[in-house]
């Protein structure tokens, strides 16, 4: 494992990403195998060395089956192997909700992370709270431990931080993009980002990657940064620790105990 040493300490470049959209040509990420290849490029040589590849799921697109984003999964995990790029790829969606979420997830039509009871869930950026409130309880109540993707995007939460402890209260488990920390949306969501992480609100990091020009997945500032200015401890659980128990464990919904996986 590569170490690092910023200002303060050395660290780990390591990550674990739980939000990306890597898969090619199944949405608005990447393009082709070539893109999708040269991203997995990018965030190897960044630490990155899992990836959970989460294609958006939305209940007015058309969505590729979990048989065809399995399928296409496979085929770049073995084209990056002949490439010798080793980022261990698995597979989820990140749902956009919508009310009949359960139904669909009974059809066999949306995936959790990995096959755990994570589900990446995601909403409108004017979304109004108690929509994004019910949407949380009821997700819950259907069993799965909800992760709210890029918290910093959805503009009720970005006016009150205590929202986001309320979700928090409920089960409900958060993650901030890596470049939105690092000031692509402006000085008040980063602002907001430092409150949430001064209070260890964050559970997940994720690089929201959708190519190779613009939205790439690297994190190596993004990481020198937050162990700079947070507990080395906290930084680590949030760059990989927590995603790692989704990677290597299979929390099945409706279950109480971890189980592992194969
Ligand atoms: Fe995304």
């Amino acid at each position: 494992m590569f170490r690092f040493r910023n200002e303060k300490n050395s660290y780990e470049l390591r990550m674990t990403d739980i939000h990306c959209h890597v898969l090619p040509g199944v949405d608005d990420g990447s393009e082709d195998m070539d893109e999708s290849l040269e991203m997995l490029r990018i965030a190897e040589k960044s630490g990155i060395d899992r990836m959970i590849l989460t294609p958006h799921y939305k209940a007015s697109h058309h969505n590729a089956s979990p048989e065809t984003l399995r399928k296409r999964m496979e085929e770049l995990q073995s084209e990056a192997a002949e490439e010798g790029i080793e980022v261990e790829l698995a597979l989820g969606n990140e749902v956009m909700y919508f009310s009949e979420l359960g139904e669909r997830y009974d059809e066999g039509k949306i995936l959790t992370l990995n096959g755990t009871d994570r589900l990446l869930v995601e909403f409108h950026p004017t979304a109004d709270y108690m929509y994004v409130r019910n949407a949380i309880d009821d997700v819950i109540g259907m069993g799965f431990t909800p992760i709210l993707a890029h918290v910093e995007r959805v503009e009720c939460m970005v006016a009150d931080p205590e929202r986001v402890y309320e979700l928090r209260s409920m089960g409900c488990e958060i993650q901030m993009n890596a470049a939105d920390y690092m000031g692509v949306m402006g000085r008040n969501v980063r602002k907001f980002l430092q409150e949430l992480l001064d209070e260890e609100a964050i559970d997940y990091l994720g690089t929201d990657a959708h190519d190779c020009r613009k939205r790439i997945p690297d994190v190596r500032k993004c990481l020198s940064d937050l162990y700079d200015r947070y507990d080395d401890e906290y930084v680590m659980q949030i760059a990989y620790k927590n995603a790692d128990t989704i990677f290597e464990h299979k929390r099945v919904r409706g279950s109480e105990t971890d189980e592992q996986s194969e």
